[in-house]
């Protein structure tokens, strides 16, 4: 098992779905819309964003990380919303010309997250949580399935 930091394994993360939606904005500025790189990133998104939800977040909130916890769950709903849009305006093929924009709202609403994650809730879990709860997340990094129809816990809040 990878004994990383949380911190660390959790960064790369962010790097591997930034780096999924940037190729998926190249392939569309070369004329070839491939849906298998959206749904690489779409896939790779929700996953991460379920490691946190379901793994990361609930022993922090336990720990007395409310408010914090609270804001990154807003986060992920406005990220899942837009993750959402650019999949329905690719599948509908009507939009083709807003889905670069709309790439772009994504990645900058994922830096503005990600910018907060990384220097205060990483580290947190880093210092917070249990061997266990770390096993956990790793174990779910190396082999996990986000289950079927999960979705982020503010999805429909917006
Ligand atoms: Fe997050
Ligand atoms: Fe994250």
């Amino acid at each position: 098992m990878d004994d990383s930091t949380l911190t660390a394994l959790m960064e790369r993360e962010h790097h591997e779905v930034d780096e999924a939606i940037a190729d998926f904005v190249q392939g569309l500025r070369e004329g070839d819309v491939r849906h298998a790189d959206l749904g690489r990133a779409t896939s790779l998104l929700q996953r991460h964003i379920y490691i946190e939800e379901a793994f990361i977040f609930p022993p922090l909130r336990a720990k007395g990380m409310l408010a914090p916890i609270l804001v990154m769950e807003r986060e992920h709903g406005q990220i899942w919303r837009t993750l959402d849009a650019v999949n329905l305006e690719v599948g509908s093929g009507t939009a083709a010309d807003s889905v670069p924009d709309r790439c772009q709202q994504l990645l900058h609403e994922l830096q503005v997250h990600n910018d907060k994650e990384e220097p205060i809730i990483y580290p947190q879990a880093d210092a917070l949580l249990t061997d266990s709860d770390k096993d956990a997340v790793r174990d779910f990094i190396d082999s996990g399935t986000m289950p079927d129809g999960w979705v982020c816990a503010q999805a429909a809040n917006g």
